[in-house]
């Protein structure tokens, strides 16, 4: 196992075993592409969330939060383009026909699929004679839509079944017709979308855009102005890997920035730089961070340009987040096609337009991924072989933990309790532990990342001193109770 490997194993095998992320339904064998955030990593997790909404959201004056429902109206999908465009090139195994992402096969053979169309891949597959993982030969690509669908109220798919002249067998589910005429084929015949079929939303921002005009009827914000949106998305990948990097089922963290179709540029720039000041401050470092310019090709399909921001994860140098000038495209599709109008007026002028929009669009995992893979730390303390989370102190999932130096002594018990509940009144997260020898609950902390740990002992109870244990340095001070957090 290569170095780096290693170091996503240490990592993920730290996130079980602490209590971070643990595999989705992993009791009944699990379920692919899908995680359960256990205490910690809940923790470790709205700490970011909150760190961006109150970074682009409650510092800022011209921003708007919104909520908008995860089931959305078929409609909003079909004018999107995501019915139709949403997709990745699958091919399959031809012998035991497992499927993958063909530009992924590509990727793990060494060949960059970057700005080639599914057909060039498919050469690409035959000229260098790649197989699938298990060594079988490949069939060509299809495209494969992303969105997870879903039934809305009783609506179920049962098939009618009636026969026809000349033995056709004529089946209509939903809304599709198929014909089974005899020749072995199954015909599609008058074909559509099922009016109760819904989708999963496969991206936040569908929900801010169908609410642009009840927030500009609502607060009449000037331009440029932006919604932002954090919540769930879901998409059926493929092939689903790489720890909750590419999972089926995240959440994203999502600004729709409305600007004057000739100011997009100084916005982009603008929000590039809060941006990057953001992941500054979830302790990312700046040499880690690379910016790449997306080549047309390889931008979707509603964008003029498109920056990802990549960073150097244990696994490689990958997407941690984009910013997008989507144009006027969202909003004339929504004005097309529900027939309201979505333009705005400048106050107090006759300039009426359909904005256009930059969006930054971050994935809450990725954003932990890198933040855990950031503190993550092997050191060495008196000889000894430690691991430490070094996570910045306002993202650490617990800040103080708090002891009394032996369980069995009830007058330690008390004062420790004393300042835990001083300490957890006021932060929420301070852990009590008790467990195991002082040396036990400090290495357990540090793979935990808890800044600091506080223990009382027999000098506390004479004269209000504790011992305060600096996570980083193991350096430990005496301070006053009431001193602890200066
Ligand atoms: N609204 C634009 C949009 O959704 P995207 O590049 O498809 O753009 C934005 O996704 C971000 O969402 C990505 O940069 C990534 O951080 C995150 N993301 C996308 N697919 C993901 C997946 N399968 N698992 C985890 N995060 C994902």
């Amino acid at each position: 196992m290569s170095e780096k490997n290693q170091e996503m194993e240490n990592i993920v095998s730290l996130a079980k075993r602490r209590g971070f992320i643990y595999n989705g339904s992993d009791v009944y064998g699990g379920l692919s592409g899908t995680w359960d955030y256990g205490p910690l990593g809940v923790a470790l997790k709205r700490n970011i969330m909150d760190l961006w909404w109150k970074t682009f959201v409650e510092d800022r004056e011209d921003m708007y939060g919104v909520d908008a429902a995860i089931l959305m109206n078929q409609k909003v999908w079909q004018a999107s383009g995501h019915v139709d465009t949403f997709v990745d090139p699958l091919c399959e195994d031809t012998v035991n026909h497992r499927r993958f992402r063909t530009d992924h096969i590509l990727k793990d053979n060494g060949v960059n699929p970057d700005g080639m169309s599914m057909e060039q891949m498919d050469v690409t597959i035959a000229e260098h004679g790649i197989k699938s993982p298990d060594g079988n030969p490949l069939s060509k690509s299809r495209t494969f839509n992303m969105m997870f669908e879903t039934l809305i109220g009783p609506a179920e798919e049962k098939p009618t079944v009636s026969f026809m002249e000349h033995g056709s067998i004529k089946i209509e589910m939903g809304a599709n017709t198929y014909i089974a005429d005899g020749t072995g084929e199954i015909r599609a015949g008058a074909r559509g979308i099922n009016p109760a079929t819904s989708y999963l939303r496969p991206e936040t921002a569908q929900g801010i855009f169908t609410n642009f005009k009840n927030v500009v009827d609502s607060f009449y914000p000037d331009l440029p102005f932006g919604i932002a949106q954090q919540g769930k998305a879901f998409r059926n990948e493929i092939s689903p890997r790489d720890f909750v990097f590419r999972s089926r089922e995240f959440e994203q963290m999502e600004i729709e920035y409305f600007v004057h179709p000739d100011k997009w540029q100084e916005s982009f720039d603008s929000l590039l730089a809060d941006i990057k000041s953001f992941l500054g401050s979830l302790g990312l470092p700046a040499d880690k961070i690379h910016e790449l310019e997306v080549p047309e090709e390889d931008r979707a399909h509603y964008s003029k340009r498109t920056i990802d921001i990549e960073y150097d994860f244990p696994i490689g140098k990958e997407e941690l987040l984009g910013l997008a000038y989507r144009t006027d495209f969202d909003l004339m599709n929504i004005q097309n096609n529900s027939g309201k109008s979505m333009e705005y007026t400048i106050k107090g002028t006759n300039d009426r337009f359909v904005p256009h929009v930059i969006e930054p669009s971050f994935g809450v995992e990725r954003a932990l991924m890198a933040v855990m893979s950031a503190a993550y730390t092997e050191d060495e303390v008196n000889g000894e072989k430690r691991i430490v989370m070094k996570f910045p102190e306002h993202l650490a999932p617990v800040k103080y933990c708090v002891s009394p130096l032996l369980k069995n002594k009830p007058e330690l018990v008390e004062k420790a309790r004393e300042v835990y509940q001083m300490l957890k009144k006021k932060h929420g997260n301070v852990m009590w532990d008790d467990n195991g020898n002082i040396g036990k609950r400090y290495r357990r902390q540090d793979e935990i990342g808890t800044p600091y740990c506080v223990v009382i002992d027999f000098d506390t109870l004479e004269d209000g001193t504790v011992t305060i244990r600096d996570r980083d340095t193991t350096e430990q001070k005496r301070v006053n109770i009431i001193d602890i957090e200066k």
